[in-house]
């Protein structure tokens, strides 16, 4: 029998490729997303891409009742917990709505999960609880410390699980830190669909690209990088994807092999390895896209650092899992996306 995983957040960005990703290598999935930043139609592309229905729950991970009923109808293996906001910014403004949705939604999710007995966790975390890096690559061992609300909500979940794995040796949970994912899925039916005017790197330049925008602030040219802007890890979100699923069958291998010797608590850095600068991204897409990418430099941003790029050797050595696809295939895919739904999901 396939193995059924409940994918909270599964209509967002990353959770719909995830959701492809486990559907090919042949899981069974519930999503339960409260669509606060998703919108059903994701679910339908979802479901037209597999080719079936997605079992699909529009519920809050804060409501304990909801969560009940849910894993009440259902046995699952484990949990894949994408569900959280993510604007750094808006988290400045309202620290609040992040401690509640990110910290308090995840303590509920995993109180019902004990309830159930279901102690497999893969946790979407970000490079963010590296702060600004002593070292580079990043690898996990480096030290943590976070400069805004989203990040801290990000390292405070982080501290619970390790807290959990030490209270209970069932549990095993594993925090993913993922880099900067961007791009889209090959067919361009899904993607990266900002509310307003994207906030990050690539879907700014993507919407610069198909006209929606008119020029790109670069923000900062004299960092001590090979040309003066920010660098970062971008990593393909169908890669990404790919890491959830190997996240998943390492959890299956371990506990089959390993009943008396959990996990507990293992973050792994989902990257590349490789750092790419703001101005040679800008310069790829405007490569495979054939499109002008006006740009100006501004005033660095607030809180922003030079550069971080993952160490991925964790991920190579335990989940067997490495990056695949190049910075011209993540602008190839996203300017698909892009072009294909100027929109993103909402046709008028
Ligand atoms: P997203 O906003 O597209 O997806 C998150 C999903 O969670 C959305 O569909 C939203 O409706 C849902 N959601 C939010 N609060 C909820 C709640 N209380 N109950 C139920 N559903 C809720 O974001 P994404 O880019 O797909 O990110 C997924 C996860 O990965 C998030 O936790 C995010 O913080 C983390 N992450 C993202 C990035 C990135 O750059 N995209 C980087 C590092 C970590
Ligand atoms: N940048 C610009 N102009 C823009 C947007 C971004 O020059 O309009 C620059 C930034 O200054 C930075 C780089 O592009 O140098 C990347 O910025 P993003 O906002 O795309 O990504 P960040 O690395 O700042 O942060 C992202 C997510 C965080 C997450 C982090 C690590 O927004 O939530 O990656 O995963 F924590």
């Amino acid at each position: 029998m396939n193995k059924k995983i409940l994918v909270t957040g599964g209509a967002g960005y990353i959770g719909t490729h995830t959701c492809i990703a486990l559907h090919a290598a042949g899981y069974d999935i519930v999503v339960y997303d409260n669509l606060s930043n998703s919108s059903r139609e994701a679910i339908n592309r979802v479901s037209t891409l597999i080719g079936q229905s997605i079992d699909f729950i529009e519920g809050d991970i804060r409501d304990a009742e909801s969560l009940r009923q849910v894993f009440s109808a259902h046995q699952f293996f484990g949990v894949i917990h994408f569900a959280g906001l993510k604007a750094v910014g808006e988290s400045v403004a309202q620290p609040l709505k992040y401690y509640d949705n990110n910290v308090s939604g995840t303590i509920t999710l995993l109180e019902v999960m004990s309830e159930y007995d279901v102690k497999n966790l893969v946790f979407s975390s970000s490079a963010t609880v590296y702060g600004d890096p002593e070292r580079l690559p990043i690898d996990e061992n480096s030290p943590r410390s976070c400069t805004n609300p989203y990040g801290q909500s990000k390292l405070t979940v982080e501290h619970i699980l390790e807290d959990l794995a030490v209270s209970d040796a069932s549990w095993n949970l594993i925090p993913l830190r993922y880099f900067n994912p961007v791009g889209a899925h090959p067919s361009g039916q899904i993607g990266e669909d900002p509310n307003d005017i994207p906030n990050n790197l690539m879907p700014y330049i993507s919407q610069v690209a198909v006209g929606k925008l008119e020029k790109l602030s670069i923000f900062g040219n004299d960092y001590p990088t090979t040309d003066g802007t920010g660098v970062r890890d971008f990593i393909h979100v169908t890669d990404l994807a790919q890491g959830h699923v190997a996240a998943l069958n390492y959890l299956e291998s371990q506990t089959r092999t390993a009943k008396t010797d959990s996990i507990g608590f293992l973050p792994i850095n989902l990257g590349t390895g490789k750092g790419t600068s703001v101005l040679e991204l800008v310069a790829a897409f405007s490569k495979v896209s054939e499109q002008d990418i006006p740009y100006q430099f501004a005033d660095r941003r607030a809180g922003d650092i030079a550069s971080c790029y993952a160490s991925a050797d964790k991920a190579k050595d335990l989940l067997k899992w490495q990056a695949e696809l190049s910075i011209a295939e993540m602008c190839q895919d996203t300017w698909r996306w892009q072009s294909m739904n100027p929109n993103g999901y909402n046709a008028t």
